[in-house]
């Protein structure tokens, strides 16, 4: 096993880990969805890797560019060789990949497939419809020499996107993606359809209801490229009841709302085989932290806020697994 740092490259398949190939084939068929979980910290990954394994649910580790300066890459990789195995210590069967959420460049694509990534993205979705396929196509012809699987994106999500912030969404055009996904290779497919990233989706007047996704722009979309794995981001529901701890103990976030649950399970029976969730996991984390400092303001020991808060975060991955994108139960 090659697990070198610097000049040789890892295999994922080494590390334990497979592509969204199968998992995703599997989604479609069976309707539901694979939950995507962006993760920074070792309290976010046991939590993932604990609660997926207790509700048997496969799953996508999403690192961004951001998380992987974070974390460190080389980290990143042994604590995710360190996942599979805690996984099988537990007596899972869970198939874990390794994701870069939000590849902005073929370099940034190219190092995460190097250093043992079994998937990447590579999110073109702000550049011209012709260079978005050129750049989706040189990582798919690097990727798929190694068997990694890549996502791409068409339309633009409102929010923050990394390095890259957009006031307003563009919906992904229907008419676009045949020949994008033909011109690509690529393996699936994010689009827009009007969920955005972060904890204020939608800018609402007093006593206005979310608005429900565009289902008529995905329905089109599947006619177009029937079968195709569809991905949505930007998934968070901004769980009501994390806002209100969080603003109950000193924290102010006025007018945070997200996607309503029943409308990702809906989408999650439809083509859509990827549900991408990191701001809900930010949100139980920080209602936990906030909570213990509030109730206990003489705490100093990490263990004893990180660990309520890892706690949070498991139980509410394993709801998210079997009420919203419907994995659990699914090896
Ligand atoms: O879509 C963006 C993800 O939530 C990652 O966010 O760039 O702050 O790590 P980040
Ligand atoms: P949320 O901000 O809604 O959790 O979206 C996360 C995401 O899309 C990561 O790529
Ligand atoms: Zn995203």
């Amino acid at each position: 096993m090659n697990l070198s740092t610097k000049k040789e490259s890892t295999k994922y398949a080494d590390l334990g880990l497979v592509n969204t190939r199968e998992m995703f084939k599997k989604a479609m068929a069976g309707g539901y969805a694979i939950p995507a979980y962006n993760f920074n910290n070792m309290e976010q990954l046991q939590a993932i890797i604990i609660a997926c394994t207790e509700s048997k649910s496969p799953v996508i580790l999403q690192v961004s560019s951001g998380a992987r300066k974070y974390a460190n890459q080389t980290l990143l990789k042994f604590m995710a060789m360190g996942a599979v195995q805690m996984m099988k210590e537990m007596g899972g069967t869970v198939p874990i990949a390794l994701h870069l959420d939000h590849g902005d460049t073929f370099e940034l694509c190219k190092s995460c497939i190097d250093s043992g990534f079994s998937s990447v993205m590579i999110d073109g979705s702000h550049h011209a419809f012709a260079d978005n396929i050129a750049l989706t196509r040189k990582v798919v012809e690097y990727a798929h020499s190694r068997d990694v699987t890549v996502e791409a994106e068409l339309g633009v999500l409102a929010g923050v996107e990394d390095d890259v912030s957009a006031e307003v969404s563009h919906y992904t055009k229907p008419e676009e993606v045949e020949e994008f996904v033909g011109q690509t290779g690529v393996d699936s497919l994010a689009i827009s359809i009007g969920t955005s990233h972060g904890a204020y989706k939608f800018k609402l007047k007093p006593g206005e209801e979310v608005p429900a996704l565009r289902f008529d722009i995905l329905a089109e979309i599947e006619r177009k490229i029937p079968g195709f794995p569809i991905v949505l981001h930007g998934a968070s529901s901004v769980v009501p009841e994390y806002v209100e701890i969080i603003n109950r103990n000193g924290g102010k976030l006025d007018n945070a709302v997200g996607v309503p649950e029943d409308q990702l399970r809906r989408a999650a029976k439809s083509a859509v085989c990827k549900i991408n969730i990191d701001s809900d996991g930010r949100l139980a984390i920080t209602a936990t932290i906030r909570k213990v400092f509030t109730e206990s303001p003489g705490e100093f020991d990490p263990r004893k806020y990180l660990g309520p808060a890892r706690e949070e975060l498991i139980k509410m991955i394993k709801h998210k697994n079997l009420n919203v994108v419907g994995s659990a139960n699914k090896l």
